[in-house]
Order: structure tokens, then sequence, then C-alpha cells
């Protein structure tokens, strides 16, 4: 066995397929269509959502990553070291690298939905970091997170980066919250990465990137559910749409109809007007006190917020509240 394979645990916790079908059937059952953007992640659209980073207008990324190399030290120092660090939706892992080299955790545990994208992230980081356990798990995190394995007496942080959590409905985040502040206990702190309110043009150009990234990222939902549930979609039947909703302080992403057509979908028909959307993602942006509510009504008690010098994004540091 090699020295990775030691330090490497991988649990498959993979939802069942039935519950994309039925999640699926239902949201294109409503009047405004929907479906949830978890199922944007297949391996190609997890390669996708790498590719948008790299897009110059996609501040996020490279915005969230130099507070947490500004603050590194600082950041480190609430975090603790020889901690249990679960990041859930990890993605490429490549924010909480930075944490790693500095943190050193007893133990990592990267979780997302991705399965074959995690399996190959979690061996790389085995063999990067030798001395730091790695236990990866495919799950999906709007469930409350039951993990079969937890190394015992160590505090457990929670690192949450990238603004997922404004992909939740704001009650929905503090439902998220709260099994986050259940999964890290008493004693255990949260790390995450908020967006925030700011100019709606540097928004929806973040959203509309020019090279056309994100709407092949949003356009490849509909690939994976041709493949995953036998559907019939086709592409060049859709556009990809993205704006800035400011009344509920929210990016939308839709994938609009082009024309009058049918789908079939797991032997199910829908019709799409033209012009019809489905909506696809929502991005909520916050403002560091409007997400402090949220925290709090989770569970936590804000500790300490870093932001960058033009106020684009923030990370943020908070406590179970006793
Ligand atoms: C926007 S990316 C962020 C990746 C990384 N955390 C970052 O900040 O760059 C979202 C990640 O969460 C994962 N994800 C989305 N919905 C999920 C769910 N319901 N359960 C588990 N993982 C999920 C995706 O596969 C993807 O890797």
């Amino acid at each position: 066995m090699s020295k990775a394979a030691t330090q490497l645990r991988f649990y498959d916790l993979e939802p069942e397929s039935n519950t994309l079908h039925d999640d699926v059937l239902d949201g294109l059952s409503q009047p405004q269509k929907h479906i949830p953007p978890k199922y944007f992640y297949d391996e190609h659209g997890s390669c996708l959502f790498e590719a948008i980073c790299e897009t110059d207008a996609y501040y996020p990324t490279r915005t969230e990553m130099a507070i947490l190399k500004d603050n590194l030290e600082e950041i480190c120092t609430c975090l603790g070291s020889d901690c249990v660090l679960v990041e859930p939706g990890s993605g490429s892992s490549r924010k909480v690298r930075l944490l790693l080299d500095e943190l050193e955790p007893h133990t990592y545990m990267p979780l997302d939905i991705s399965s074959d994208f995690l399996k190959s992230v979690a061996h790389g980081l085995a063999e990067d970091y030798p001395h730091i356990n790695v236990t990866a798990a495919c799950v999906d995190y709007t469930a409350p997170i039951a993990l079969p394995y937890f190394p015992e007496n160590r505090r457990r942080v929670a690192f949450f980066p990238g603004s997922s959590i404004g992909n939740f409905e704001p009650e929905e985040a503090v439902t998220f919250l709260g099994n986050l502040a259940d999964l890290v206990d008493d004693t255990g702190g949260l790390l995450i990465g908020v967006d925030l309110k700011k100019d709606p043009s540097i928004l929806n150009a973040a959203y509309n990137d020019k090279e056309g990234i994100t709407a092949q990222f949003n356009l490849n939902l509909l690939a994976h559910l041709n493949r995953e549930l036998g559907a019939n979609f086709d592409f060049d039947g859709f556009d990809h749409r993205a704006f800035y909703n400011e009344q509920k302080g929210r990016i939308e992403m839709h994938l609009i109809s082009k024309r009058d057509q049918w789908a079939t979908v797991a032997g199910h028909r829908f019709h799409f007007s033209a012009g019809e959307s489905i909506h696809t993602e929502s991005s909520y942006k916050y403002t560091v006190e409007e997400f402090q509510i949220l925290a709090r009504q989770a569970g936590f008690s804000p500790r300490k917020v870093w932001t960058d010098r033009d106020g684009l994004f923030s990370v943020q540091y908070f406590e179970h509240a006793d």
C-alpha cells in the first residue's frame, strides 16, 4: 500500500438516483419550472465550474483566495491546529490547500456530491499531505450530514467557501447552517465565504462571462439529465440567462427555451413555450450584518470577519453559540 493510500478513507454515500428522478420530475411540473443546482455537478460540470473560476469576470474565487492568503495566520489561529476540518462541497479543494499548508489539521474531510471528481481530488490531497488524514465522502449536504467516521475528541471546524451558502433560499440556509452547528458540536467553529451585495453590473458580468463558460455550465445540466434520466433535451433549443434580481438580492440563472418544444424525461413529456424558463440556480448576496443574522438563527456566534479592500467578498468565522 502506498503511503498516500494509508492516509485516505473514501465513503460513498451518494444519493440514490431516484432522488434525481423525483427532484427533476417535481421541479419541471411546477408553474415556474426549476431544477436543484446540485445537479450541475457531474464530472464535466465540476470541471466547467473550475474553468468559470479562471474567467476575468468571476471575481469570487480569486477574491476569496486573496482574503484567505492575506489573513492566513489569524484565520488559522481561530481554527486551531490539530482540528478536524470538514468541507462540504469541497470541489477541487483548491482553497483549503492554503489552510492545510499553514494549519496542519489532524484530519481533512472533503465532502462532495460529484463522486468521481471527489475521488481524484482526495487522492491528490493524500499524496500531497501524507501527514494529514484525508477522509472523503460522497454526500448530498442538503440533507443532515451523518458521517460514518469521525476522529474522537478533536475540535471540529466546518469550512464552507465559494459562497455556496448563497445557493440556498435564506430559510434553507438557516437549516443547513443548523446542521453544520450540530456537526461541529459545542466546541466547534465555522469558516465560511459569503459573497457581498454590490453594484449589480459587477454581479451581472460575473455570471455572464464573455468566454461563455457559465453558459456551458448551465446547459450541461441538460446533458446530465439526458444521460442519467434518459431525457432528450435539445441543447440548441435553450439559452443561458443570468441576472441580478435586486428585489430578492440574488443572481438568478435560467435556461430559456428558444422555441415552442417538448422534452421527454424518464418517460414523462414536458412542454416548453418559446421564452419559458427553467430556473436552475439562485445565488443570494448578503451584507455582513444580514448574514450574521442568519448564522445566529442557526446557533452560531460571529467572531471575526475579513473582506477585501473593495468590499466584494467576505470570509467570516463563527463559533458554536453556547
Ligand atoms: C460552487 S462549487 C464550490 C467549490 C469549492 N468549495 C470552492 O469554493 O471553490 C460547489 C461544489 O459543491 C458541490 N455540491 C453542490 N451541491 C452539493 C450538494 N447538495 N451536496 C454535496 N456537494 C454539493 C459541487 O459538486 C461543487 O464541487
